[in-house]
Formats: structure tokens, sequence, C-alpha cells
């Protein structure tokens, strides 16, 4: 076994151990004693215990979670070739995943909050146009789901925040969420760094995928509009993810201090326009609950 497996091999085991102790069920955090029965009591506008905007933003986090079967077939195929202990991971990943859609489509239901009809039309379309992946670089593919996983896990700790006042409840379900996040994320930012470790020269490949990160719910109905409401009522836009996401990945993996060779240079330079730019952005983009 080489060096890169066995470090993938304790980190799979660290995120095992990690992860049966933020273990949670739906039976402890759903809350059963809201729910109704549809028919006998229809849904109407009034109902709802949170605002307009925070229900687009719940919504929205729950039509990314529900399109699971197609990140898991995505990254099974990906990683068909690559070591034991990423295949294994993508199988806990997908059972701790699974959870997210379903604790906030109950939640949105028995808390009357958003139009269940509507968000039902929506949840199919989203589910049968479906997701593919085009990257064909295990390694490549790590580093998008790095910043994936800590763009999750900062939305939802400052959806968590916003929406402490309006409903405790939803918040908590937020915060346990936010856990699972965080050890997603750290099992991938780790195993990538384990392969620049192992070859510095897929710092190219860093490069070169940090400036075509979109969330994952690119493509949904709406989704511009989703990320406005999102941006200004829950306080997770381009700044959130310029100062909290991406910043914070870059210096764990020291991107920028790498020596600028000639099979890095012109990523490197495809780099840094990006993050000029992202820089500008953010900076307009001025928090509204810091
Ligand atoms: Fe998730
Ligand atoms: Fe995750």
């Amino acid at each position: 076994m080489s060096h890169l497996e066995s470090t993938l091999d304790t980190l799979y085991q660290r995120h095992l151990e990690l992860s049966n102790k933020v273990d949670w069920g739906y039976h402890n955090l759903l809350p059963w004693e809201r729910g109704k029965n549809f028919n006998e009591h229809p849904w109407s506008p009034n109902q709802g215990t949170i605002s307009p905007e925070l229900t687009v933003a719940v919504e929205t986090a729950m039509l990314t979670e529900i399109n699971l079967p197609w990140f898991t077939a995505g990254l099974k195929a990906v990683f068909a070739q690559a070591p034991s202990a990423l295949k294994a991971f993508v199988h806990t990943w997908t059972r701790e995943e699974d959870q997210h859609g379903r604790i906030l489509d109950v939640y949105l239901l028995l808390s009357r909050n958003g139009e269940p009809e509507a968000r039902d039309q929506v949840r199919k379309n989203v589910i049968s146009n479906g997701w593919q992946n085009d990257e064909g670089d295990p390694f490549a593919v790590m580093v998008y789901t790095s910043l994936q996983e800590l763009a999750t896990r900062v939305f939802y700790l400052n959806l968590a925040r916003a929406a402490e006042s309006q409903d405790p409840v939803l918040s908590k379900i937020l915060r346990v969420i936010a856990k699972d996040e965080t050890l997603h994320y750290a099992f991938y930012r780790d195993a990538a760094k384990a392969y620049i470790d192992d070859d510095p020269s897929r710092i190219a490949t860093v490069c070169r995928i940090i400036p075509q990160f979109v969330m994952p719910g690119f493509g949904m109905p709406n989704f511009r509009q989703r990320l406005h409401v999102i941006a200004k009522y829950a306080n997770y836009g381009i700044h959130a993810y310029y100062q909290n996401v991406l910043k914070v990945v870059l210096e764990f993996w020291g991107v920028l201090h790498y020596d600028v060779s000639a099979g890095t240079r012109e990523a490197r330079r495809t780099l840094d326009q990006y993050l000029v730019k992202l820089q500008r952005l953010a900076g307009r983009q001025a928090p509204a609950m810091d």
C-alpha cells in the first residue's frame, strides 16, 4: 500500500469515528407536534413560522440536497479507479447527506413554511433534471468538493443564525446539518492535501478548478433570485464565500505559496485573475448581519 493510500485510509477511519459522535435522528429533531393533515387543514400562507425569504433559503437548500442520487452516481463513477478509502467514503457520505434533504423537506411540511404543492413540483423537476459531472480526475473532484462542503457548512451556519429568532427548532436542525458538512469538508480537504503532498505539481489542478466553482443548485428554477435572497437575508453570498470559504481553503493548502513553475504558470495566472475579480465583487457585497 502506498503512503498516499494509507493516509487516505487513516482519514476515512477518522471520519467514521467523528461522524459516529455527531450522528443524529429525525425523531429527536423534527417538530412533530406541529403536524396536521393537509386534507383536513389546507395550507395557507399565514401558517408558516419563518419569513418568506428564509423559506426560500431553506427550500433552496432542500432542493440542492435532494439531488443526492445524481451526486452519488457522479462521484462513484469518477472514483471507480481511485484508492478504496475514497470509494468507501462516498458510501458513508451518501448515508449522511441523505438525511439532509429529508429532514429539511419534512421540516417544511410540518412547519407549513412554503406552499407544499408548488414545492413538490419543483422538487420533482430538479430530481428529474439531475446533475452531471464532467470532470474525470478524482483529485480535481476533491478540490471541488472541498470548496462545496465548506460552502455548505458556512451557508447552514449563517442560515441557522438568521433563523434563530424566528424558529429555534429550524436553527437547531441547520446547526446539526452544518456539523456533518464540517466533517465532509475536513475529509476532502485533508485527502486533497495528501494528494498535493504526494505530487506538488497537482497545484496546477487546484488553480484550474477554483475558478470553475459554482454551487450545486445551479440550474434549478429561479436560481439567481434565490442566491440574491440568500445573500440578503441569510448572509451567505459572494462576500461570505470569498472570506469564509475560498480564502480558508487557499490558506490551508498553501496554494499561493507554491513556486510557479512552467507547468503551473498558466493555471496560476487564471487563478490570480479570478481572485482579483472575486475580491472586487466581495468588497461590493457588504455583509448584512456580521
Ligand atoms: Fe448536505
Ligand atoms: Fe456534505
